[in-house]
């Protein structure tokens, strides 16, 4: 199963509706369209695209986090909504370990972050496939459908070892 990241189009959208999951229940989101590819310096997303029969797949997004004033103490904090008809094949893995090696290969970051749900268990084990450690609980850190939730915090260094693909 392989996938491949792009610049969401405006087609996209009907498609990228969010929600339909516990864990992703934000309310409405601003759509990413542009025939150019997102900066990877500014909050974006992309759109992953199943390469076999070119399907779309869902989305993949990130915002920035900060850990001191200066510039090198930010780094992206990723985030991924698959539709229902194309979880459970590895997609999720495959596409958050594509974007990281987006952020490494053109960024200067050292870190990439990922945080979800304490019980998303499937985005838990496909973020420990795509490389990435699990670094501690943030206790009622997200706001989501109507309450305070704990998850759990997730990052992938540039020097941590990479699964092979
Ligand atoms: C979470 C999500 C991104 C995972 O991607 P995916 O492609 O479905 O997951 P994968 O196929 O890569 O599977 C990852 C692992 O989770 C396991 N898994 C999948 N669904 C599971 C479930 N409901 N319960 C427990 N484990 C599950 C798989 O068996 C696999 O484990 P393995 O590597 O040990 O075999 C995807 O299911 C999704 O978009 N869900 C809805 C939105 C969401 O939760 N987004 C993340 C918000 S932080």
């Amino acid at each position: 199963m392989g996938v491949f990241l792009r610049p969401q189009i405006p087609a996209d959208l009907p498609s990228l509706t969010g929600g339909e999951s516990p864990y992703d229940d934000f309310g409405p989101r601003a759509a990413h369209t542009s025939p150019r590819p997102p900066e990877l310096d500014a909050p974006g997303a992309l759109s992953v695209v199943v390469t076999e029969d070119r399907s779309l797949a869902g989305t993949v997004s990130w915002i920035w986090q900060h850990w001191g004033p200066n510039a090198a103490s930010r780094n992206p904090m990723i985030g991924i909504w698959l539709r229902p008809s194309h979880r459970g094949r590895g997609i999720g893995r495959d596409a958050q370990a594509q974007l990281v090696d987006l952020f490494f290969r053109h960024t200067t970051v050292n870190r990439v972050e990922a945080h979800t749900d304490v019980d998303n268990i499937a985005e838990q084990r496909a973020l420990e496939a795509a490389g990435f450690q699990r670094e501690g609980v943030t206790r009622g850190a997200q706001w989501r459908d109507g309450s305070f939730h704990d998850g759990v915090l997730y990052a992938i260094l540039r020097a941590d070892p990479r699964p092979p693909r």
